[in-house]
């Protein structure tokens, strides 16, 4: 080994010892008759001490290092006279007697400390230099952390890791695939896995009975900061049980990692329908840190020649506690923000409940004193208490009102990380009617079963059946969902029907798993977690870019290896593949 110890560790009981360090160079300071240089390596920092005095030689060397040099040095522990409390190694520091450069280094395009100079670009192109940071370093070993967390407690309860192939068909979870051309087979082209799906109901009917696995899915979307084309899952499957075993058992893995990462222990997790979650929060991944849920007001806010409210489908409102002492200017802002393009609302009405007991609304040409204190009633508002209201028709107006409701709780610093609010959203509809190609498709995907009890609504009213689908949903982001499959071939091959698929098409697509299901396919069903935002929310930060090691930027690019890239002709000719 290139060295005794690593730069973390060193404290007051190894004084006196001779030890031998590497690292990188993070930084020189020279004071005349001394000079030091901060040594780090991935454990952290130890203050290396060269004197003129007794050392000229080494000395001059030292002043000459240039940052990111990297460097082996041998010493005696001592003693530090200027003790540093904000170091873990900040009681001790080494007297060198001997330094060996081991590589010289380039100056970096950014400092590597904590707060950087870099820009994301910049930082993105020196991947390698940026996971030097402590922040994106810490990412990452929270990041291992979880998945050693994951293993050990899937393990404990039995599940199997069983890897699945990369060079696959189409899995239909919605997204576009990533398609790879074969050479062997001319003209044809292999999909890479938008998740492991197919697969792991396969080991299902091969009798696997609990599998798992870290796995990546690949998904062409667009990107955001929850989503990467290149993301991991942990993959879950289970035979024999039902959607309160799932729950349960994904509740318990959740419940391990937050105590064992987070030191957090949260009760049994709270469950919502999804219609509950549309009506009350407007949203199918609530953020249940706050309350502020909606209070449909019709009834008290219609049939008073205000057009806006006496022609919506829906009028809705949350009631923004303490907030009433906004100024003009505040709620114009919050009227701009609802009125962006990426909401779309028209407007926005608000009223004040002062704490004299008054109201002023934006709309008191049209409602009196008391009608506004029906509002109020309604929504359970006192003095001091702002009211926000939106109206239009009823997906439309949720949908912008939720947006809303995230804003203002940001702004009264209410979504804080270091609070965990999980929540089972349930009873997921099975389809979901697409405007565009004037079609049902499968909310979850179609392997989900729909509920029993549901099933004669599926040719008369299929938009109101319910499916055993769920997802977990954790500070606002959906972290996992899943659902109980079906396992009998002709209810598959009936689901198939309801989505438009002929029997040829299905045949083809997914005849392989339809066969399966005649060879005893026992009763199943899994789910599967967002791994990176599962990291993300663990470390508290919105963005899953930076708990991956080498994420692609927001046009999919990887700017350090500059991928993708166009290939040799002679490569796309073997591929028998010609560019337009
Ligand atoms: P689903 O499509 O809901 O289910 O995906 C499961 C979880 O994966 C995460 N996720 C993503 N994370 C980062 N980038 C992306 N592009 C991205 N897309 C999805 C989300 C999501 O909740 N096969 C089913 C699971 C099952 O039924 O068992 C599936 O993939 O956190």
């Amino acid at each position: 080994m290139l060295r005794t110890h690593n730069c973390g560790v060193l404290r007051m009981e190894h004084v006196g010892e001779e030890v031998t360090l590497s690292g990188w160079v993070q930084r020189t300071r020279d004071l005349g008759g001394m000079t030091f240089v901060d040594l780090r390596d991935r454990y952290g920092l130890t203050q290396l001490a060269f004197n003129m005095d007794t050392n000229a030689d080494l000395c001059q060397q030292a002043r000459k290092l240039g940052r990111e040099f990297v460097i082996q040095i041998t010493g005696k522990v001592i003693d530090r006279a200027s003790k540093n409390s904000n170091m873990p190694t900040g009681d001790i520091e080494i007297e060198v007697v001997s330094l060996n450069i081991l590589n010289a280094a380039k100056l970096p395009p950014f400092t590597i400390e904590d707060e950087t100079d870099g820009g994301d670009d910049l930082r993105m192109q020196y991947r390698y230099l940026d996971i030097r940071r402590n922040p994106v370093r810490d990412n990452l070993m929270l990041r291992h952390r979880m998945s050693t967390a994951t293993r050990k407690y899937l393990d404990s309860q039995d599940f199997v890791e069983v890897e699945t192939p990369y060079l696959i068909k189409s899995t239909p979870e919605g997204a576009r695939d990533f398609i790879v051309p074969s050479r062997m087979n001319e003209g044809q082209f292999y999909a890479l896995p938008q998740s492991p799906q197919t697969f792991k109901q396969l080991l299902m009917v091969g009798g696997m009975d609990k599998y798992y696995q870290i796995v990546k899915c690949f998904r062409d979307e667009d990107l955001r900061a929850d989503r990467q084309p290149e993301f991991t899952q942990i993959d879950c499957e289970m035979a024999f049980v039902e959607q309160e075993d799932i729950l349960n058992t994904f509740e318990g893995l959740t419940r391990y990692l937050l105590k064992e990462l987070k030191g957090v222990e949260l009760k049994d997790f709270p469950r919502m329908t999804y219609d509950d979650a549309m009506r009350l929060y407007g949203s199918d991944k609530p953020d249940i840190r706050f309350d502020m849920t909606f209070v449909e007001l019709n009834e008290v806010t219609q049939q008073n020649n205000f057009i806006v409210f006496d022609s919506a489908e829906l009028v809705v409102g949350i009631c923004a506690k303490g907030c009433a002492d906004y100024t003009r200017k505040q709620l114009d802002k919050l009227t701009d923000f609802v009125k962006r393009p990426q909401i779309g609302a028209k407007g926005l009405v608000y009223c004040k409940y002062n704490t004299d007991g008054t109201f002023k609304s934006s709309v008191d040409k049209f409602f009196s004193q008391e009608d506004l204190t029906k509002w109020a009633e309604k929504m359970d508002a006192e003095p001091g208490d702002l009211m926000l209201i939106m109206a239009g028709e009823t997906a439309i107006a949720r949908k912008q009102l939720n947006e809303l409701r995230l804003e203002v709780a940001e702004q009264l610093d209410l979504r804080k990380p270091e609070k965990f609010a999980p929540l089972w959203v349930v009873d997921f509809p099975l389809l979901e009617w697409d405007e565009e190609t004037e079609r049902y498709h499968a909310m979850h995907h179609p392997f989900t079963s729909p509920k029993p009890q549901d099933l004669d609504k599926l040719d008369t009213d299929p938009g109101a059946v319910r499916a055993n689908a769920y997802d977990l949903v954790l500070n606002g982001s959906e972290i996992g969902g899943g659902s109980i499959r079906i396992h009998d071939r002709e209810l598959q091959h009936l689901m198939f029907q309801h989505l438009g698929f002929t029997e040829e098409e299905a045949q083809a697509q997914f005849g392989f798993l339809m066969n399966a299901f005649e060879y005893g396919a026992p009763p199943h069903g899994g789910i599967a977690f967002g791994f990176d935002r599962l990291c993300s929310l663990f470390g508290g930060q919105e963005s899953i870019r930076d708990f991956i090691a080498f994420p692609k930027n927001n046009s999919g690019r990887d700017v350090m290896i500059d991928a993708p890239a166009v290939v040799d002709n002679v490569q796309l000719d073997e591929l028998n593949i010609r560019l337009k």
